[in-house]
């Protein structure tokens, strides 16, 4: 397994074009399954996770042609409407295959992705909307098996802004006979990238972005054709790597609105944020203002950039209040953080943290995506070296992470253990 060699201390300073948007690629692709095509969808960051969605989408009847981040596919009734559980147990987003399918073909049979590092991940509340808009759902082995005659329109209310059964949702009701309306749905922008590609593929859709989303189903889709936003995700985690080395960094392509939260934070931090067409530049501070963070769905502080985000509040000039509200283990990275040097301390869904003059490079390990990112961030500003085991983690969800950091000025390197 690769490992990563960072030598910390190093001050971080250039420009870095950011990826297209792993968590809009992934719905984006999965969509494609709603209509013939031929699909054109670019600006796909080229990680382990969209091969993985290509090699289902290729196992449920599609014809896949991807290179340098373009993939031009068709999607033709499929031998099975099956999603297995080896592919689900390593990308949940796989889940998102069953509202295109049960839409178009009214069959869907989905493997329960089971618990992650993060937490238990429920689907069950895209299951209730689909039951809502009239599948019969019944559980078989470990497996959802999902049918419907014709999905018709529903009014659902979400108990929660669930991502991803916001996603489930839509894509279900762009094909039912009549019109849903989602309340309490999930605003992310991801969830308004697919919904632009989807009106782009005749979809009637409104209020994409706000939390009542309305469908009025249509007979059929014409084939999609679009690139997929900036990973803002992937932006946060490059800024806060110049607000940890005191050093200066514009991430080009990078989009100030998908990120107003995180900004907010920063200059909170004493970070100075210069923004203009290109992109967004961070100048770190001499000094980082310990700052609390609350995470919450979108527009509130992501989730997503909570580790990353106590990295840098590890290095801060005083106590930290960090809440994840979102899921219920998402401090994986702590205890790695404290071989480090770190004082944090977890009291149920809340860390506190102070402060320390300086982290101290040690072997680490990864333990799910956004933990990776935290701990390469903590390595950036540790003394000596940091190694970082365990780093498929990371490149499910970053591409080329350590070759814009090195454009940047770490020194980072990835061996094979
Ligand atoms: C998406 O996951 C993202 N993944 C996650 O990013 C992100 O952290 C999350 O949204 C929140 O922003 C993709 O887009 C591929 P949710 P998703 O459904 O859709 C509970 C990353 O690091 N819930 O909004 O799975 C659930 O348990 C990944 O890139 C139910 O209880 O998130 C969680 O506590 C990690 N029942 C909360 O809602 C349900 O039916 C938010 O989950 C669905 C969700």
């Amino acid at each position: 397994m690769d490992k990563l060699i960072i030598h910390g201390g190093r001050r971080l300073t250039g420009e870095v074009a950011v990826s297209g948007a792993k968590n809009a690629a992934l719905p984006l692709l999965f969509a494609t399954l709603l209509a013939p095509g031929p699909h054109r969808l670019g600006n796909l960051p080229q990680l382990r996770d969209i091969t993985t969605a290509e090699h289902l989408l290729a196992g449920l009847g599609a014809t896949v042609e991807s290179r340098n981040g373009r993939v031009v596919l068709t999607s033709n009734t499929p031998a099975t409407f099956e999603a297995p559980y080896e592919l689900v147990r390593t990308m949940r987003a796989s889940v998102l295959v069953l509202g295109p399918l049960l839409a178009r073909y009214g069959l869907a049979r989905v493997s329960l992705p089971g618990g992650c590092a993060i937490g238990a991940r429920p689907i069950n509340l895209h299951l209730k909307g689909l039951e809502a808009m009239g599948a019969e759902i019944h559980l078989d082995h470990g497996y959802v098996e999902a049918r419907a005659k014709r999905l018709k329109g529903a009014r659902i209310y979400l108990d929660l802004p669930t991502v991803g059964g916001t996603e489930n949702l839509i894509m279900a009701a762009t094909l039912a006979k009549g019109t849903t309306v989602l309340e309490n749905a999930a605003r992310e922008p991801e969830i308004v990238d697919l919904v632009r590609a989807l009106q782009g593929m005749g979809a009637k859709i409104e209020g994409a972005g706000s939390d009542t989303v309305t469908i009025e189903g249509v007979d059929e889709l014409k084939p999609m054709d679009y690139a997929v936003m900036p990973d803002r995700i992937e932006a946060g985690t490059l800024l806060l790597a110049a607000a940890m080395t005191a050093g200066q960094v514009r991430v080009l392509g990078a989009r100030p609105e998908h990120n107003e939260a995180l900004l907010s934070k920063l200059e909170e931090v004493g970070a100075d944020i210069d923004i203009d067409e290109a992109g967004i530049c961070v100048t770190g501070p001499g000094e980082i203002c310990p700052v609390n963070i609350r995470t919450q769905p979108y527009p509130g502080f992501p989730t997503d950039m909570q580790a990353q985000f106590m990295a840098l509040m590890a290095i801060g000039r005083g106590t930290s209040v960090v809440s994840e509200t979102v899921f219920e283990n998402r401090f994986m990275h702590v205890c790695e953080l404290q071989r480090m040097g770190a004082d944090i301390n977890i009291d149920g869904h809340t860390a506190t943290v102070q402060g320390v003059e300086q982290l101290l490079g040690a072997p680490v390990m990864a333990t799910d995506l956004r933990a990776s990112a935290c701990l390469v961030l903590a390595g950036l500003a540790a003394d000596n070296t940091t190694e970082l085991s365990r780093i498929y983690h990371l490149d499910r969800g970053y591409e080329g992470l350590e070759q814009k950091l090195r454009k940047l000025g770490a020194d980072i390197e990835r061996v094979s253990a």
